[in-house]
């Protein structure tokens, strides 16, 4: 019997926002996929940051079997036992400045939430993000994110945004005003190039943000969970932000989306909230998430691996390849090339990886990849761009 064709009923049936690869995926394990027709393809992009424990770990699959056969929705006016031992774990991983959890669905409400609860800790109304950001796709989160493509067709946005240069502490003095609400960054900006942020300067935004009275928010959607070698990229800088959002990579798949609280975030019941924030398979799954992250120490593996995989590309010489930037497993290769041709070359090798703009590609393999993987994936690279 043959298989529906799959992809013609995505083409004609879904909406065409996503650049599609010619594949169907239907199984996964660990740092593996496998198409319709059994092929198997080592995956180097983790469902965009999320499959960092793996594809379908067992823990995790338990999890969510156990929570499915127990209950599957309580509302938020009743309490839960996993949501409440997920809030707990969530407090406990995260940096000290952190007290509270807002619980959601995916990374662009937990920016979402963290703009509003801004607005309403400080009374003020502007916010300074980064050019070459990302932050979502809702108003709110849109708005924040600087590329236009994303902005401009969805016009007029949410007023008040300030976007500053990466690394550059004066543009980001002058920007910063008794207006502002919030300063909000990622560590190292992954939709947009894989581009890492200098110790010194957050020590700055820190600094300058605490003079200004205006909030820190950073957004470790892409970054967190032991992505770049410590359980949130934070740690790499000694920072305590105010506000973290969060979300991919925290349930392993199950869509889930946080927003970590520190004291200063002050809310009135009512003012915000969502159906399924902290539903019971999502915390579940969270819950075993999290624990495998600690019980397979997956932060220092990323950095383990991350090295690996650094001198494997040191050890070839790649011509097209200007530069690697990397922390932990998170790896952007800025070409000279365009990106494009060789992510689809890499997919007809049965390698999946990610662009992060025209001339990076970008490498977020699940942190269980083992160095016979790596060592796949960087012959082919070496092929593909020497
Ligand atoms: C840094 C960052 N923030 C926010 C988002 C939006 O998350 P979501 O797609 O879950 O809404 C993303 C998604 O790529 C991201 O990388």
């Amino acid at each position: 019997m043959t298989n529906p064709d799959y992809k013609a009923l995505e083409d004609n049936l879904g909406l065409t926002l996503y650049p599609k690869r010619d594949a169907v995926m239907v199984r996964g394990r660990g740092a593996l996929l496998y198409d319709e027709h059994d092929n198997e393809y080592i995956d180097c992009a983790a469902g965009i940051g999320v499959a960092n424990v793996g594809h379908c770990h067992p823990e995790v699959v338990a999890a969510i079997q156990q929570q499915a056969a127990d209950l599957m929705v309580v509302p938020n006016t009743l309490y839960n036992d996993k949501r409440s031992l997920l809030l707990e774990k969530l407090v406990k991983v995260s940096p000290d400045s952190i007290k509270r959890a807002y619980l959601c669905n995916s990374g662009t409400e937990a920016v979402e939430a963290a703009l509003k609860f801004a607005r309403v800790s400080t009374g003020r109304t502007e916010y300074v993000t980064a050019m070459r950001g990302f932050h979502g796709r809702t108003m709110g989160a849109v708005s924040a994110t600087f590329t236009k493509k994303y902005r401009d067709p969805f016009a007029p946005l949410v007023p008040g945004f300030n976007y500053v240069p990466l690394n550059k502490i004066d543009k980001l003095d002058a920007a910063v005003t008794e207006k502002t609400a919030a300063v909000m960054l990622e560590l190292v900006q992954g939709e947009g190039g894989v581009n890492i942020a200098d110790r010194e300067y957050i020590n700055g935004v820190r600094r300058i943000c605490d003079e200004r009275g205006a909030l820190l928010i950073i957004d470790e959607i892409q970054t967190g969970f032991c992505r770049t070698g410590r359980f949130f990229a934070c740690e790499h800088y000694h920072l305590q932000p105010d506000m973290i959002t969060v979300a991919k990579s925290i349930a392993a798949g199950i869509p889930m989306g946080a927003t970590l609280l520190g004291d200063r975030i002050k809310v009135e019941p009512g003012m915000h909230g969502t159906t399924f924030g902290g539903n019971p398979i999502a915390s579940a799954a969270a819950l075993a998430t999290l624990d495998v992250m600690e019980n397979e120490k997956l932060a220092e593996r990323a950095i383990e691996t991350g090295d690996y995989l650094q001198l494997r590309l040191e050890a070839k010489a790649m011509s097209q390849v200007r530069s690697v930037r990397r922390l932990g497993l998170m790896i952007g290769l800025e070409l000279k090339v365009k990106s494009q041709p060789v992510l689809e070359e890499l997919m007809r090798r049965k390698v999946i990886a990610l662009p992060a703009g025209a001339t990076v590609l970008r490498l977020l393999p699940p942190l269980v990849i083992d160095k016979q993987q790596i060592d796949v994936v960087v012959d082919h690279l070496h092929e593909l761009l020497a």
